[in-house]
């Protein structure tokens, strides 16, 4: 009993240092950069190391309760480096480190020699030059994003848009020196919410602030009319308005105090800054609490651990690898020695991929098996017991165009999910690529879409539970070694915890060129708006180009309205990618085409069932309607949203995709 006392006491402290240095990142979003390159400073001049010097001052401060610090290094004048940094004043000061931790290891690989620099990510913002910047409003540059897509009725939406944005304003110039942040929702149409933000540097005064929201809202009638979601960026300030909701609403609606039980609510997104008072006796009293509380959690962890650990080894990776047919709980459970052990403790080397869940690494267990190992980052709300339940059902989903879930590993903090490892990268490695895509001729293609097809059907209609992938895309589809298409990260929306009431989910799914038009605009999904993504994937593998990369430039098409547009003319095969020259079935593409049109159409009623796409494709006698006007929302670009649930065993992705790849975080209607 001692000698076991012992053991675990031991085992405590080896778990409280591994959770300490284990602690996932979040990545936070890129957005773009600003370098002025007339300013240049030279390798190894006092700048540098000044520069050096503040980086290191603001990481250290960026866990600022107000998100928000300025700083300087340097004694000499010419030479001073000023800098400053801020995050939305949403996110949590974790989120708000990891993104200025990112920002000042990033800035100098975008920026190598400028001295005056801008970076923005959707967490943060990174400022620094060789003035001083501090209490000075900046709208020296801007830079616009925006939602090409239109809202229905324009006229009333420039109403309730100034509405909202005239209110935010007001009340971020009024934040006071702390924070300058304000957001709030407004209904639009019974179906429709519009949300929006405003902030500025809490270290201008309240005119500057309001004169710099001002003008950046005054910017929307001009470049975004309409638009169904937009920012405009200055160094100074910001202004964002969407149809869904892009910021935490929970951490934007805390009251400044509780409010008496029977009084009226204050209204739901009270100014930020009374935030911070009320936030700080709680955060001493968290950083007492949360160590206690995970001692005695690990101590119990651990103490399980030494009684149960020896059988369970086996137990996951025999049952695995015969690969039995109803996965028990006990089965799919890895422990994080092992996963560790496969992973090389998750070094650098084996990392594959980056998506919003986490970081993905390939394994290799000791029976030799290859495996990918999804760590998932701490975001995730979701008790232990729900998350095994929810994995064990997941985990029952077999299908030969499935990626295979073989397990977790659920341990302290970590939460880890173990696949099947699949050998070649993801679709979109190939198909986008100008040296790989010649690898793609047209019966490959038509055997992925197939295979896609094959695959959503499975989770839609056949399988025990009803899954609604809710981010298909190129990027969510693996190919095997005779290029089967493999569907990943379905049910990831269970699996994170997503899947429930609206009072708990900020965060789910869909990327921006993907999404139904009623799933981006009303948050309502249903198979049909996966039909959908599974519509925009079929032109994509037929025309080689990317749907979120048509983007902005006004007189450009999205590859929806391309694609239409060459119908109506008769021309459906001027679509296809031109590496294809020859290869093909003139019958077969055009049936495609026409199959990926009637899946994109407006209407969720008019788009067939993946039933009916499967019977359309694998039988010519089976007629096919006319399609009607795809619902042309995929034009956008350059949203760019929380989490993404990315691929996970493509390439790793560099951050500076993150814009064109960026996912949507919707409400998860019930
Ligand atoms: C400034 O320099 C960066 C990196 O050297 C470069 O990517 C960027 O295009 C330059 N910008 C201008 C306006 O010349
Ligand atoms: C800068 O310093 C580093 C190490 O101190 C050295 O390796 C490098 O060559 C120097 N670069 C220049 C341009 O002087
Ligand atoms: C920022 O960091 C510096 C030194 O790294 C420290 O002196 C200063 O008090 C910090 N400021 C804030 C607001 O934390
Ligand atoms: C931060 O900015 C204020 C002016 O807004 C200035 O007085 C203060 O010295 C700055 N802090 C640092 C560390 O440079
Ligand atoms: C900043 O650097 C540029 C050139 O690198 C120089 O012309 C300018 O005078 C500097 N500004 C200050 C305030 O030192
Ligand atoms: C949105 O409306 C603008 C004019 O208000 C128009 O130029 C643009 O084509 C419309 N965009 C879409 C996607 O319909
Ligand atoms: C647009 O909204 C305005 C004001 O709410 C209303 O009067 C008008 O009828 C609406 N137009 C359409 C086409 O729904
Ligand atoms: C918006 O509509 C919902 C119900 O449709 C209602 O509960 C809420 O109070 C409305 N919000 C505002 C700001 O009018
Ligand atoms: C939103 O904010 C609340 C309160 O600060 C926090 O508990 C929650 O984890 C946040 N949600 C997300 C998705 O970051």
């Amino acid at each position: 009993m001692i000698k076991s006392f012992k053991i675990s006491v031991v085992l405590l402290f080896l778990s409280i240092l591994c959770l300490l240095s284990l602690r996932t990142k979040s990545t936070p979003t890129y957005l773009f950069v600003q370098c002025l390159n007339t300013t240049t400073y030279t390798p190894n001049s006092t700048y540098q190391t000044n520069l050096n010097t503040l980086f290191s001052s603001l990481s250290s401060n960026s866990t600022s309760i107000n998100g928000f610090s300025n700083s300087t290094a340097g004694l000499n004048p010419p030479e001073i480096a000023y800098g400053l940094f801020l995050c939305r004043g949403d996110v949590s000061t974790d989120v708000c480190q990891d993104c200025v931790t990112t920002a000042t290891k990033e800035v100098v690989q975008r920026c190598p020699k400028s001295k005056v620099v801008t970076i923005w990510y959707d967490e943060c913002m990174l400022r620094y030059s060789n003035r001083s910047i501090f209490s000075i409003p900046d709208q020296s540059y801007r830079e616009v994003l925006r939602n090409t897509q239109n809202v229905t009725n324009i006229t009333s939406f420039r109403g309730v848009l100034g509405g909202v944005m005239d209110a935010i304003a007001t009340r971020a110039s009024n934040g006071g020196s702390a924070k300058k942040f304000a957001t709030s929702q407004a209904n639009f149409s019974s179906l429709q919410t519009l949300y929006g933000l405003a902030q500025c540097t809490p270290d201008l005064n309240g005119m500057d602030c309001n004169k710099c929201l001002r003008d950046g809202i005054s910017n929307f009638p001009s470049c975004c009319d309409g638009n169904l979601g937009a920012r405009v960026v200055f160094p100074s300030c910001n202004v964002r308005y969407e149809f869904y909701p892009f910021y935490n609403i929970t951490a934007t609606a805390l009251p400044p105090s509780p409010p008496p039980p029977s009084a009226v609510l204050p209204p739901p997104s009270g100014p930020s800054t009374s935030r911070g008072k009320g936030g700080i006796s709680t955060q001493g009293l968290i950083a007492i609490l949360v160590p206690i509380g995970v001692s005695v959690l690990l101590f119990i962890v651990g103490f399980c651990f030494i009684t149960r650990k020896s059988k369970k080894k086996y137990d996951a990776i025999e049952e695995d690898t015969i690969g039995s047919d109803i996965p028990t709980d006990e089965s799919l459970q890895y422990n994080l020695g092992t996963v560790q052990a496969a992973t090389n403790n998750f070094s650098a080397e084996n990392k594959i991929g980056e998506g919003g869940f986490g970081l993905v690494y390939k394994g290799t267990l000791s029976n030799g098996q290859v495996v990918a190992v999804k760590r998932l980052s701490r975001t995730s709300g979701q008790g232990a017991e729900e998350f095994k339940n929810e994995v064990v059902l997941v985990a029952k989903l077999q299908h030969r165009n499935l990626v295979r879930l073989l397990g977790y590993c659920l341990e302290g903090e970590e939460k880890i999910l173990i696949y099947e490892f699949v050998p070649n990268k993801s679709l979109d490695y190939f198909l986008f690529d100008p040296q790989e895509q010649e690898k793609l001729d047209w019966l490959k293609r038509y055997k992925i879409i197939e295979g896609i097809a094959r695959g959503m059907l499975y989770l839609h209609e056949d399988s025990r539970l009803r899954i609604i992938h809710r981010d298909l895309k190129v990027s969510n589809v693996l190919l095997d070694g005779d290029m089967n298409a493999k569907i990943s990260d379905f049910g990831m929306a269970r699996i994170f915890g997503v899947d429930q009431t609206q009072g708990n989910t900020s965060r789910v799914v869909g990327t921006y060129g993907y999404m139904s038009p009623e799933y981006a605009m009303h948050g309502q999904f249903s198979v049909k708006s996966d039909v959908f993504s599974f519509g925009v994937l079929v032109l994509e593998i037929i025309s080689g180009k990317k749907n979120n990369t048509f983007y902005e430039s006004g007189s450009a098409e999205d590859l929806l309205s391309y694609a239409w547009k060459l119908w109506t003319k008769e021309r459906p095969l001027d679509l296809m990618d031109s590496t294809l020259e020859g290869s093909y079935s003139k019958s077969e593409v055009i049936r495609c085409i026409h199959i990926g049109l009637l899946c994109v159409q407006e209407d969720p009623e008019d788009r067939p069932s993946m039933t009916t796409v499967i019977l359309m494709l694998s039988s010519y006698s089976v007629t096919l309607s006319v399609p009607q006007q795809p619902a042309f929302f995929a034009r956008s670009k350059t949203e760019s949203m929380p989490k993404s649930f990315d691929s996970d065993q493509s390439a790793s992705k560099s951050i500076s995709w993150s814009v064109n790849e960026a996912s949507i975080t919707e409400l998860d209607p019930r």
